[in-house]
């Protein structure tokens, strides 16, 4: 599914509609270059969880792993600054994936092992200053179900 956002807070609300499919055990993987807009889509994929609006889901830049607490447990995480598939198997972030976690994960395309079966892709691409692609699918038919009735307007 391709989605066009023309502001911020279109995205925060595509990432609501996303939120509110997921259950635990799902994951997300998130690709598309600096500021293109992945945090503020985890942001509302949060607020679909039921995380409180007021607590302010950044990028985890300096923890890497940030941890939210709403329908189930939120796991972001931001793989930005590691590159060797070496560093992430150190870090044991499988352990983050779980039948009561939701895993959301920017920069995903550095750790393409990571993601169990069915995972949700998304890539945001930026066409101008405001605007966004935004790319969401899954291989996982049940899965695709959900976001396109998720997703329907
Ligand atoms: N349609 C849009 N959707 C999302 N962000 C937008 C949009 N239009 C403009 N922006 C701006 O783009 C920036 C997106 O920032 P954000 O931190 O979400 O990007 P990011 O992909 O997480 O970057 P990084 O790779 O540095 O973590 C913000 O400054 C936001 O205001
Ligand atoms: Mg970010």
């Amino acid at each position: 599914m391709r989605i066009i956002s023309k502001s911020d807070a279109a995205t925060v609300e595509i990432g609501k509609r996303v939120g509110h499919i997921l259950k635990g055990g799902d994951a997300v993987a998130l690709s598309g270059t600096l500021g293109s807009g992945k945090t503020w889509l985890t942001k509302g994929i949060g607020i679909g969880l039921g995380v409180n609006p007021d607590e302010v889901i950044s990028s985890p830049s300096f923890s890497l792993v940030n941890e939210y607490e709403g329908r189930c447990l939120l796991y972001h995480i931001d793989l930005y600054r590691l590159d060797k598939q070496n560093d992430i198997t150190l870090l044991g972030l499988d352990d983050y994936f779980h039948e009561r976690s939701v895993v959301v994960v920017e920069w995903a395309e550095r750790s393409p092992g990571l993601f169990p079966s069915g995972f949700i892709k998304v890539k945001i691409e930026i066409l101008d200053d405001n605007e966004r692609a935004i790319e969401i699918d899954s291989d996982d038919p049940a899965i695709s179900a959900r976001l396109k009735k998720g997703l329907a307007i």
